[in-house]
């Protein structure tokens, strides 16, 4: 409370706004009272006007303190749409706020890297459905799949032009990680010579549904490969940003011994579908938020330089598949002389062929 003499100073309403969302109103606040205040006791405040403190929201701002009220409800499941530009960029729209406007993923942002936590159906898998079939039929960039789950998450993909390497077991995985390692080196030998610092060429995504299949137990046979992978991970994590290298990693599990900090540190955006706890939660957004979104497959928070809450597009298979039907495929009958390269050449460091994985399949 601020008292001038006699009189009661207290907040008042300058403006108020209607959007379709609900009602923005501009405080002015008597000196004195700091709005930091006022946004501490943002509950009480909300309970004191009668709005669930929940749909209350504060910022200060030049003009005054903002409180919005939110009467908007964000839908429970949200029909997939292509965002307006996401045929001539790497922008993937990656659902509406609690607002209701879209938002977006920009792979050539500031923060390429993400990691995508949450429960066993909060919607990780979906999610990268929706984002990869936008990048596919998009600019496409190269990727390299990497799905433990047999490749039933990711398999629709497996035969696109685009993604040069699919892997569905540990070993496979190596190879895609170390392809893409290889093609970062050869990426940076490049720019070294043009004296470029960044990438301008097309980039590569490596996409790995499943972090936690890297986790490694007491007397693990494959601890040496699975960490392996996780180093080679951490470097992509650190270098690859440059060399327009890609890393999408999601994982139900997050445990520190997967995620470790390093990687942590290289992955600036997160995006974390409910978590079963705060500790969870902590490891992927470094707060507990997560652990008290409600149940809804698909809602999620979004963590750049900042947090919201999304609920992101729902893509069925199905739907995909249809998506994707007219893009470019890989050949099925290959050149005599690829098939050569394949089988008589290890490929040199800088001209490796990624499809060499498929070649050898057919
Ligand atoms: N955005 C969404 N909107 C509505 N429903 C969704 C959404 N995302 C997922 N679901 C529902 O939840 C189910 C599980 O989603 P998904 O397979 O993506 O979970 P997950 O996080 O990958 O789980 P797991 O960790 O077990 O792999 C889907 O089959 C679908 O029914
Ligand atoms: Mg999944």
């Amino acid at each position: 409370m601020v008292t001038y003499g006699a009189d009661l100073a207290l907040p008042s309403v300058n403006k108020t706004d209607t959007f379709p969302w609900g009602v923005r109103l501009i405080v002015g606040l008597p000196v004195g009272l700091p709005s930091q205040k006022m946004i501490d006791n943002q509950r009480a405040i909300a309970e004191a006007i009668r709005v669930d403190p929940d749909n209350v929201e504060m910022r200060y701002t030049n003009d005054g303190l903002i409180v919005d009220i939110i009467t908007f409800k964000m839908p429970m499941k949200l029909a997939y749409q292509f965002g307006p530009s996401s045929t001539s960029t790497y922008r993937v729209f990656t659902g509406v706020n609690r607002r209701g406007e879209p938002r977006y993923y920009d792979f050539d942002g500031s923060y390429p890297h993400l990691l995508i936590g949450g429960i066993s159906g909060g919607g990780k898998s979906v999610l990268l459905r929706s984002i990869l079939t936008q990048l596919a039929t998009g600019p496409a960039p190269d990727m390299y799949l990497c799905d433990l789950k047999e490749g039933v998450e990711l398999g629709i993909f497996r035969d696109l032009a685009c993604v040069k390497g699919f892997a569905s077991t540990l070993p496979d995985v190596k190879n895609a990680a170390d392809e893409v390692d290889v093609e970062m080196k050869r990426r940076y030998a490049i720019m070294a010579a043009n004296g470029s610092q960044q990438w301008t060429g097309k980039k590569t995504i490596l996409v790995v549904d499943e972090l936690a299949d890297f986790k490694t137990r007491a007397g693990d046979p494959e601890a040496k490969l699975k960490n392996e992978i996780k180093t080679t991970l951490t470097r992509l994590s650190a270098k690859g940003r440059a060399a327009g290298i890609i890393l999408v990693l999601a994982t139900q599990r997050p445990s520190a011994d997967v995620i470790d900090g390093l990687i942590k540190t290289n992955i600036a955006a997160s995006i974390c579908f409910r978590t079963r706890d705060g500790i969870q939660s902590r490891i992927v957004l470094d707060h507990d938020g997560a652990a008290s979104l409600p149940d809804v497959p698909g809602r999620l928070i979004y963590q750049t330089a900042y947090d919201e809450t999304l609920q992101a597009p729902y893509l069925a298979a199905d739907e995909a598949r249809k998506l994707i039907a007219d893009l470019p495929k890989k050949t099925v009958v290959q050149t005599e002389e690829e098939i050569r390269h394949v089988t008589n050449d290890k490929p040199h460091a800088g001209e490796v062929n990624p499809m060499d994985g498929d070649i050898i399949e057919l």
